[in-house]
């Protein structure tokens, strides 16, 4: 028997590297995309010696229309199925609107939105034919909320936390699920400051990649439509959601203002 193949996107570094451990450690066979040759090609070692599993990997620039085609025909070459799709390349640039280069931005809608949205329509129709499947999307605790600063960033999960419920109900019933992961800031380079610290809220700690990993990994196999990830960070989201609008907006602005 083959063991289930598993496609993880970012997966050579952060929260995608961690994601590739938790799968390798439940058996799942691995298809690693990034752009990083080297980062996949050492990490997919690592995996094949620690877990007994296979571990391929594919370099490519999701960015790039035609990537997650590629991606999609290396999942399924020879007609093999594939057990779940991790749809978590990403990327944040912090920061006043017109303070980033409007490349930089359009670079993320691209890759946060369209190349997931891509991604998500090619496995979607693949595992709704199997019958079985499972994608799970990275979203983020900013997509509950509009975040100054983070503007396109907090937009783009937003966008993944309606787009993944939504297909979390129209595939029920069917076999395979879509669940939107959020996580709160964790501890990757993707949030690292200049001055050589994180990015962090007030009064709410900072995830490990470790924790992220394996609650993602619950959650996608159980296939639950939504995770909040941490506590501290579900506290958060709700007490701002209950806010007077108002209120959340005078908040919101004073924690852009003084810095994440
Ligand atoms: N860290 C946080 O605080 C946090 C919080 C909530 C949600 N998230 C979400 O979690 C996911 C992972 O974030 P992370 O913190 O692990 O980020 P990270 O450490 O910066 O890693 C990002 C991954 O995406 C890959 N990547 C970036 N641009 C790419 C592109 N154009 N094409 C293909 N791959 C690309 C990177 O690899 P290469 O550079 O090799 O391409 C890397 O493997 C993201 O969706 C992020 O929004 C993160």
């Amino acid at each position: 028997m083959p063991n289930r193949l598993t496609v993880i996107t970012g997966a050579s570094a952060g929260v995608g590297r961690a994601l590739a451990t938790v799968f390798a450690q439940n058996g799942h066979d691995l298809l690693l995309v990034a752009r990083s040759e080297d980062k996949l090609a050492q990490a997919a070692g690592e995996l094949e010696s620690r877990y007994g599993i296979s571990c391929e990997y594919l370099a490519a620039d999701l960015t790039d229309p035609d990537a997650p085609a590629l991606v999609h025909d290396a999942a399924t070459l020879g007609g093999r199925d594939v057990d779940v799709l991790v749809n978590n390349a990403g990327v944040l640039h912090e920061g006043a609107f017109t303070c980033v280069d409007l490349d930089r931005h359009l670079s993320l809608v691209s890759l946060n939105i369209t190349a997931t949205t891509s991604l998500a329509h090619l496995f979607l129709t693949t595992m709704l034919k199997q019958g079985r499947g499972r994608i799970v999307n990275l979203g983020s605790t900013s997509g509950f909320l509009p975040v100054p600063a983070l503007a396109t960033y907090a937009a783009s999960k937003a966008y993944l936390l309606s787009f993944s419920e939504a297909l979390w109900m129209e595939t029920r019933g069917t076999g395979v699920s879509v669940t939107a992961a959020c996580p709160g800031f964790t501890e990757t380079e993707m949030i690292s400051t200049h001055e050589g610290g994180s990015l962090r809220l007030p009064l709410v700690p900072n995830l490990s990649v470790e924790e992220v990993a394996a609650q993602t990994y619950e959650a996608t196999m159980a296939g639950r439509p939504v995770l909040i990830i941490g506590a501290a960070n579900r506290l958060t989201v709700g007490i701002f959601r209950h806010l007077p609008l108002p209120v959340r907006r005078i908040v919101l602005r004073q924690i852009a203002r003084i810095g994440f």
